[in-house]
């Protein structure tokens, strides 16, 4: 979603905010612009597209002089994306500029009401009614005056905000939209996310709700709205610039596919002790972890993915009613929640609107959060009860890949602590469990080294129109993520069904031809799926079936198979998930399509 960086220095701005804008187009976007503060004027340059466009109208940011600037990448929401509606947005007079993460609720009544003073707008966002405001409530001091502004707003944003006559500043503000301060020498910075500013510095302030960040050449204040002074602990950033950049790789996507067996590793190993899981994060004590009677799960796209894979696992091993929910659904359906039910939020970024807001319906609700979130001081691992953080690093490709595999590995050793503790797993099974555990990393290292049979096979069929997956169970769980993963990269139609339910429907858009990847890892109803593969061939599908080395019959059952390493039945999603991945992306990549940023596609979903 929209991207913000700014600038404050003695060196030329331009450059510096095309670079980071650079780093922020993971985010997604449809239009980009910079603003600076010439010393005489704001001088404004936008373009529709990617940022190339920007980068050629700037020469590459040197056309533009100015020490002072802030830059935007847009993913349009109100107004089509256009050279008119991507921002920085001035004021009338061309006094102010402001670039803007998030949604002005009410920015219909304020423009009707400036437009009855005699204000005339230029775009059909909703920013603009703040550029706007700030003009029309302006009486000389800057500060005031935004604070007034904010005071009539409604709604989500994020802000950054120049002026032609307060040329030493920026002023930054943030409300559920995430807002970072980069500390420099001589130069600060305010961005949406770190990599945009990790070339210069790696020292940060995050900036909560309603803070307001006061930036000068030497100095950042950060004040509330009663300007208070906030004093704010400062933040060092543990990644190098290294994490944020594609390696030598041609794609983050396969970059961040690669690092699967590190990021598991590191996510797992500091919470296996002695041979026990420990989870410190959880702050309950196990009387009030045994008084639960449902456990609720909220997320959004691949997220929510995991948690339909973890309904089958937490039932199965715990014996408690497990509900995943998608989280724009939850909010709005008067859920049936309360102290009796625990509730575990999962979320890459941390900022996604819909989880978060389904999350604070929950709390509201009474029931206790426990998030799993991978950006550190996200909102939703600040909101949440408790927070386990997946230790992924950054993941800047927008099809999610290493996210959602350190996701699924939080799942497993929540399953083996609460086993534990309820008496639903004896000793054996934990020990064999927590044994298991431990063998991912290195079985994913195996199926990425065999990674030329998937490429082959994505080769060949790369041409099909529409893909069905089907599985049963846990295979079922996953198909819906191999499912999302090539559609979402490749733009290929494809659904992910519960096998059984094929035939209740979708068996009709079976013809000669139609490929279909069928699932078949779960060894209790491997029997049934190949009734189901049966069922499709005869139909015409064309199958790939994805099975475990210990069942190599299936060969003679597909047209093709992928085997994988024998896991215990709960982690196979883990490893199960890696050829889905590796499918993906080579498909989409003999498609010649934007495998790292799909179109209309946002990796930080901060809109509703
Ligand atoms: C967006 C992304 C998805 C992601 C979802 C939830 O739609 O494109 O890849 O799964 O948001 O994001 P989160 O950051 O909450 O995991």
């Amino acid at each position: 979603m929209c991207g913000i960086v700014g600038y404050i220095g003695y060196e030329q701005a331009a450059p510096f905010l095309l670079k980071g804008l650079e780093k922020l187009e993971y985010r997604g976007y449809d239009s980009s612009g910079i603003c600076l503060n010439d010393g005489s004027e704001l001088v404004v340059k936008k373009a529709k597209g990617k940022l190339e466009e920007l980068k050629k109208l700037t020469d590459n940011g040197r056309a533009l002089s100015g020490t002072v600037g802030i830059g935007h990448t847009r993913w349009a929401t109100h107004g089509e994306p256009s050279d008119v509606n991507a921002h920085p947005h001035l004021s009338e007079s061309g006094r102010f500029a402001v670039v803007h993460n998030g949604i002005i609720e009410n920015y219909l009544q304020l423009k009707e009401y400036l437009i009855s003073k005699g204000v005339t707008f230029r775009s059909m966002t909703d920013t603009e009614v703040i550029a706007q405001l700030i003009e029309f409530y302006y009486k000389g001091d800057l500060i005031d005056t935004v604070i007034k502004v904010l005071s009539r707003l409604d709604g989500s944003y994020a802000l950054g905000v120049i002026s032609v006559d307060d040329p030493d500043r920026i002023i930054a503000v943030r409300k559920e939209s995430p807002l970072i301060i980069g500390i420099g020498q001589g130069e600060n910075y305010i961005a949406s996310d770190v990599p945009a500013i990790l070339a210069k510095t790696k020292r940060i302030y995050r900036l909560e709700n309603n803070e307001i960040a006061i930036l000068r050449r030497d100095s950042i204040k950060i004040i509330n709205t009663d300007r208070e002074e906030v004093k704010k602990q400062e933040e060092t950033i543990s990644w190098t610039i290294d994490a944020a950049e594609k390696g030598g790789y041609e794609h983050f996507m396969f970059k961040e596919i690669m690092e699967q067996p590190k990021v598991i590793h590191d996510t797992i190993s500091p919470r296996i002790r002695n041979g026990r899981v420990v989870l410190d994060e959880i702050s309950l004590t196990p009387e009030q972890l045994r008084s639960f009677r449902k456990i609720n799960i909220l997320a959004c796209g691949s997220a929510y993915h995991v948690g339909v894979v973890a309904k089958y696992i937490f039932e199965k091993l715990l014996r408690i009613p497990v509900e995943a929910d998608l989280a724009s659904e939850f909010r709005y359906r008067d859920p049936i929640v309360d102290d009796k039910t625990l509730t575990i939020v999962i979320s890459q970024s941390g900022e996604t609107a819909d989880t978060k807001e389904a999350m604070k319906e929950a709390q509201r609700r009474g029931s206790h959060v426990i998030s799993i979130v991978n950006v550190v001081g996200s909102a939703i691992a600040t909101e949440s009860d408790d927070v386990i953080y997946t230790w992924a690093g950054p993941e800047i490709a927008v099809a999610t890949t290493k996210a959602y595999s350190a996701q699924l590995a939080v799942i497993y050793l929540m399953a083996i602590f609460f086993g534990d503790l309820l008496g639903t797993i004896d000793e054996k099974q934990y020990g064999y469990y927590v044994s298991e555990l431990l063998t991912i990393p290195d079985k994913i290292s195996q199926i990425l080294e065999n990674s030329t049979q998937v490429q082959y096979l994505a080769s060949k069929l790369f041409n099909s129109k529409d893909i069905f997956f089907i599985g049963r169970n846990i295979d079922y769980a996953l198909s819906l993520e191999g499912s999302l993963k090539l559609k979402e990269i490749s733009y290929i139609h494809s659904e992910a069904y519960a096998a059984g339910e094929l035939k209740h429907g979708t068996i009709s858009l079976i013809e000669n031809g139609t490929l279909v990847i069928a699932l078949a890892t779960h060894e209790p109803l491997i029997a049934k799926t190949v009734s189901n593969i049966r069922e499709v061939q005869t139909r015409g599908a064309n199958v790939l079936c994805l099975a475990c080395d210990d069942h190599k019959e299936l060969a003679d059952v597909a047209q093709s198979t992928v085997f994988i390493p024998k896991i215990c039945d709960m982690m196979l999603p883990s490893l199960a998930v890696v050829p889905l991945q590796l499918f993906a992306y080579y498909v989409a990549s003999a498609k010649g399509c934007d495998i790292d940023k799909p179109r209309n596609l946002a990796k930080s979903v901060t809109v509703e």
